[in-house]
């Protein structure tokens, strides 16, 4: 896989898709923009990114890719795991959090993330927790910086090295230094990171920036 263009599917084209399967794109990769609520926003993305770039349904977006992304909504998981169909086998990097409606609170129990909870529902696919401690608004800056050195890190755990080293190039690839948290049920304690980082960047005095900043120290 090292080296090699991946097809990477998009499930859930809003701020976090879109920004991601943007900077996979340009970074090389097909993408497979899925799930909006409108085609025409899809087809945009696609032309956009600038890249290899398509509009899809989720099952097309899933069908001969190296990985998925999910990025909907918690309320939106069983809906659009069901437009997508088998994901057996498949590396699923999820960004998806187990909001709320209003995305206040966390709706599992620490004795549960949602990365595991999504891994009980699709049992067959290899589910990489990544890409959920960053706020989107910094994504384009930090994939614009292409930094050597000094890269901001990202943590992502996961239960497969296969899948993780898929995940460990898209992170690469997005700008940030990929930071191996563990196994997947270390995901417990990333999602409410991941929620402390969201109301620093969006309730806090500092704007996302801040949570940028935030993790580029953590790499130091
Ligand atoms: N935003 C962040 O900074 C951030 C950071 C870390 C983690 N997360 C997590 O990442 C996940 C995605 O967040 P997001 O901010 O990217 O969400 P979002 O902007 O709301 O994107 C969700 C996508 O789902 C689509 N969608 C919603 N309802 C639909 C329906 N009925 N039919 C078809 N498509 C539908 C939306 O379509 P439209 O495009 O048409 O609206 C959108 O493309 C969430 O679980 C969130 O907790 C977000």
């Amino acid at each position: 896989m090292k080296g090699r263009n991946m097809r990477v599917g998009i499930l859930g084209s809003g701020l976090m898709g879109a920004k991601l399967g943007t900077i996979f794109a340009r970074a090389g990769h097909e993408v497979v923009f899925s799930y909006a609520r409108s085609e025409e926003k899809l087809k945009r993305l696609a032309r956009d990114a600038r890249g290899n770039a398509h509009a899809g349904t989720p099952r097309e977006a899933a069908q001969n890719a190296d990985a998925v992304l999910l990025a909907v909504h918690w309320s939106r998981i069983d809906d659009v795991l069901n437009q997508t169909g088998d994901l057996s086998g498949k590396v699923v990097v999820t960004c998806s959090l187990p909001m709320n409606a209003d995305n206040t609170e966390l709706v599992l129990s620490n004795t549960l993330s949602g990365a595991e909870e999504l891994a009980r529902m699709v049992p067959k696919a290899r589910v990489v927790s990544a890409f959920n401690t960053v706020p989107s608004e910094v994504l384009f800056g930090v994939y614009e910086a292409n930094r050597r050195t000094g890269r901001p890190s990202l943590v992502y755990c996961g239960d497969d090295s296969g899948s993780k080293e898929i995940a460990t190039r898209l992170i690469r690839d997005t700008g940030f230094d990929p930071v191996d948290a563990g196994p997947l049920r270390i995901a417990r304690y990333t999602e409410p990171f991941a929620l402390l980082v969201g109301q620093l960047a969006y309730e806090g005095k500092g704007g996302p920036e801040l949570a940028y900043r935030f993790e580029y120290f953590a790499s130091a």
